[in-house]
């Protein structure tokens, strides 16, 4: 085995990593030693690993189990673990929310971002890891950000900390008329209560779990005080800039990231440029999140997100 060795993108979120070829089975080792790696760093950025979709999927099944491409959204039909994302096809959604009719600009007047999240939060058992492919690069633009969710916790004073270990939140998505998925599963509508504060299962380590795309409201609280609350703490995920970490993709570069400590935002230059920029999505089955109180994750609408058979 090579000598692996990772080369830190910021000090506290991400790195990239040198020694390792993906396009070949992992060897338990390797797996082991970029599992640990993924604790420590929290985003891996792997160069020119040319591979095909079943090599992605043999992958994702050699960190745990991979899931369906989505929830709602279908995979591809000859690889149902890969969820397609072609830039070309969201352009218009892109504008849509750039566009004052969007309806997240009437709740969210004052918050200075809202594409950050994490995946699938609107089920119980959100991907634990996330493996994203460059298929198709544009020469510049379409970088994706990442936020370190534990420093965007420990970055907060201890009393209001203490306050938001207490709490839940709910999130959500529906589509209004999903097509049907190829598996039979109802493609929602899926509601989860999460706690705002996570544990991570494998470190203990405490994450602030917010989403600006699916957490809808603050268990308990009433409308105008979730509203503020969540304002404040999106603000803190979009706007401090020493808790973020920006990818650059090229042509076969993977990222692998921990779903359950950072969030992610991107493309959010999509409306920049004109090239076209496909990814190809795999997600590793994940456990119910857990608070510092005991509080673990349920679902309010729709069922669990399994790994495949
Ligand atoms: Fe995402």
């Amino acid at each position: 085995m090579s000598e692996i060795s990772f080369r830190p993108l910021t000090p506290i979120t991400g790195a990239e990593v040198e020694g390792v070829d993906l396009t070949v089975d992992p060897q338990p080792a390797v797996v082991a030693a970029l599992r640990e790696a993924l604790l420590r760093y929290k985003v891996l950025v792997f160069r020119d690993q040319p591979m095909n979709d079943a090599q992605q999927v043999a992958l994702t099944n050699a960190f745990g189990g991979a899931t369906a491409a989505h929830p709602i959204v279908n995979g591809l039909r000859d690889a149902p673990a890969v969820l397609r994302t072609a830039l070309s096809e969201d352009r218009p959604k892109l504008a849509e929310a750039e566009g004052l009719g969007h309806p997240l600009k009437g709740t969210a007047p004052r918050r200075l971002r809202t594409e950050w999240h994490i995946d699938s939060t609107f089920v119980a058992n959100p991907t634990a890891i996330t493996i994203l492919r460059g298929v198709e690069i544009p020469p510049t633009g379409g970088d994706t950000l990442f936020a370190n969710l534990e420093a965007l916790y420990t970055g907060l004073s201890p009393s209001l900390r203490g306050y938001l270990d207490t709490l839940q939140a709910i999130h959500s998505r529906h589509n209004a008329s999903p097509e049907p998925r190829f598996d039979g599963k109802p493609a929602g509508p899926f509601v989860a209560l999460h706690p705002l504060v996570s544990v991570h299962p494998e470190t203990g380590v405490r994450s602030l779990y917010v989403s600006s795309v699916f957490l809808q409201a603050i268990r308990g609280l009433k409308p105008r005080e979730s509203t503020a609350l969540l304002d404040f703490l999106l603000d803190e995920l979009a706007g401090r800039d020493e808790i973020h970490a920006r990818v650059r993709w090229e042509q076969d570069t993977l990222v692998m990231w921990d779903n359950r400590s950072v969030a992610h935002a991107g493309p959010v230059d999509g409306l920049l440029f004109k090239d076209e920029r496909i990814v190809h999505r795999t997600t590793v089955v994940g456990e119910p999140p857990c608070g510092p109180n005991g509080f673990v994750s349920r679902a309010l609408m729709g069922g669990p997100f399994e790994a495949l058979a």
